[in-house]
């Protein structure tokens, strides 16, 4: 499979913190890919820094071959990059359909194609009794199967989903894990920041662990919570390291 994502030694500078150190990956086509890390690791900066939200302070990332370091983030959108947001920002104003169109006015201008696509996305997600519901009004959960609609109305290749299943019970938590499949069979290339190791585990082809800024370790689920340095930095006693 082709190298979709290519990050090159990409560091994020704070002031004097060092909140992205020389991270350097490459996600393939097809690929689901899990970040963990400790709180503060790293992991929404390296996001926003992939997707144009923040202009790393040196390093590169191309997106299937081209370099897009510092593009902005609607052009990066454009060509296939979505992301979703640690703390949703759906348009409280508008409707849950409304907020899905904003997402697919991306690929047309027209008004029925933009419905048409968005309504279909609100039966992926189990939104659609829920269409003309205002934003702000949405459980938690919901909320965020609006945002990775609204992602999927872009029409990505490469999604990058930021703690899409923080605050949601185990149910719910089910019904993401089933979602991020569904998407993933559509031929979508998923990388995600997820804290619930659970998750992770059977969803994950490879595991990359940030700790202070710097990538610590990336392999397979099974090597990953076999890995000293990560059991010591993250996992803890958790019933992974344990295994
Ligand atoms: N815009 C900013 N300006 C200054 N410091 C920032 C900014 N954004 C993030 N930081 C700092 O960079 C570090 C990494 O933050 P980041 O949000 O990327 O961590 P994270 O791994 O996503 O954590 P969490 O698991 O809590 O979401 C933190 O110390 C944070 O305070
Ligand atoms: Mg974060």
């Amino acid at each position: 499979m082709m190298t979709l994502l290519r990050i090159d030694a990409l560091t994020m500078q704070f002031g004097g913190l060092l909140a992205n150190d020389r991270i350097s990956f490459e996600v393939r086509e097809g690929e689901i890919i899990g970040i963990i890390g400790p709180n503060g690791a790293g992991k929404t900066t390296l996001f926003a820094s992939i997707a144009g939200f923040l202009r790393p302070t040196s390093g590169r990332v191309y997106l299937a071959g081209a370099d897009i370091t510092g593009v902005r983030p609607d052009l990066i959108c454009r060509r296939g990059l979505a992301r979703t947001f640690q703390i949703v920002r759906a348009l409280p104003e508008l409707s849950v359909l409304q907020n899905v169109m904003i997402g697919a006015f991306l690929r047309t201008s027209k008004v029925h194609e933009a419905r048409a696509m968005a309504e279909e996305l609100l039966d992926l997600t189990g939104l659609s009794a829920k269409a003309h519901f205002a934003g702000s009004s949405l459980t938690i959960a919901d909320k965020k199967r609006l945002e990775l609609a609204r992602a999927m109305a872009t029409q990505p290749r490469l999604l990058l989903l930021d703690e899409v299943m923080a605050g949601l019970n185990p149910r719910e938590r089910q019904q993401a894990v089933e979602l991020v499949r569904a998407i993933h069979r559509r031929g979508v290339t998923i990388l995600l920041i997820e804290h619930v190791m659970d998750v992770l585990m059977p969803l994950s082809q490879r595991i990359i662990v940030l700790n202070y800024g710097r990538k610590i370790a990336e392999d397979t689920p099974e090597v990953i919570v076999r890995n000293p340095e990560v059991i010591a930095a993250y996992l803890g006693d958790s019933k992974y390291a344990r295994a």
